[in-house]
């Protein structure tokens, strides 16, 4: 299927690894040229460059912390005008205690979850209204609807963002701008590799035999953690011009963790 956007221009925020990764790939693969944002210059490079190779694209790294605005400014400018964005960061720190808390943690966590993205969307929404063509997905975290006190610091910030998309996303659907916001559960990715192939390597086992073990624990219904590339192909379906009816979404993709009908 082919999603309409090849030769469109797209920012992917926090794209060297994960989810933000598989999502730049995605849209690579779709014949979006990028601009990819993430701190550490080594693995950003290598990244694009495996894209670039494999999809032809034009991909563009900028080493850049895009919780600051010093940040944002180093990459608007090489994609000041973009028709796609898409925004992702590292899951913000485990708390075991919501007590233990302290403002700075949460500045630290609105800086990159929830500021970052407004501010994003500040810049560049209205020029995809006036140019009439627009999508902008956030990836967030289920904990975001589904509150649980180790993740405090990531699922209220990005409870505050699914709130100001959707508002937002009703205002500028009719400029054919549409905004909509991702919600992962268990992914295979680097944070989550690390988090398991410690008991891996004292059980005597490989990652992949602790992460189904996990699942199993947790009662994930699909039976394993997702796969960065199909969240990415979810990704570029939302960017996609098949989008245009999708409007303020907060998309759950957690294998089925979580109950809920609607
Ligand atoms: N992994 C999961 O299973 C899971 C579960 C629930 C929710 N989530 C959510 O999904 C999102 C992505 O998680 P992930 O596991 O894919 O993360 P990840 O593997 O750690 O990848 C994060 C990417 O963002 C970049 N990044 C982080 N902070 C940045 C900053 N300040 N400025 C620029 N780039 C930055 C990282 O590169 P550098 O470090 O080099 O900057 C990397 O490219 C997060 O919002 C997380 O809360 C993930």
């Amino acid at each position: 299927m082919d999603l309409g956007i090849r030769g469109k221009k797209g920012i992917v925020n926090g794209g060297s690894a994960g989810l933000g990764m598989g999502s730049a790939r995605a849209l690579a693969r779709e014949g979006v040229d990028l601009v990819i944002s993430a701190r550490g210059e080594e693995r950003l490079v290598r990244v694009c460059k495996e894209i670039a190779e494999e999809t032809g694209s034009k991909i563009t790294p900028v080493v850049a912390d895009h919780s600051t605005e010093e940040g944002r400014k180093a990459i608007l400018a090489e994609c000041p005008e973009p028709d796609i964005l898409v925004g992702t960061c590292s899951p913000p720190t485990f708390t075991g205690d919501y007590r233990d808390i302290e403002p700075d943690d949460w500045y630290k966590s609105l800086a990159i979850t929830l500021i970052s993205p407004v501010e994003f969307m500040r810049a560049t929404v209205e020029g995809m209204a006036e140019r009439g063509w627009g999508r902008v997905v956030n990836i967030g975290t289920v904990a975001a609807k589904y509150p649980a006190e180790i993740r405090i610091l990531s699922g209220a910030p990005r409870a505050a963002l699914a709130n100001y998309t959707t508002a937002v996303s009703h205002r500028v659907a009719r400029d054919g701008v549409i905004i909509n916001n991702l919600l992962p559960g268990m992914y295979h990715t680097a944070t989550v590799f690390d988090l398991f192939s410690d008991t891996a390597k004292e059980q005597g086992l490989t990652y992949e035999e602790v992460a189904k073990a996990q699942a199993k624990k947790m009662h994930i219904p699909s039976g394993d953690f997702g796969d960065v590339d199909d969240f990415g192909a979810f990704t570029a379906l939302l960017c996609s011009e098949f989008a245009r009816y999708t409007v303020g979404q907060n998309i759950v993709m957690d294998g089925g963790l979580t109950n809920s009908t609607f």
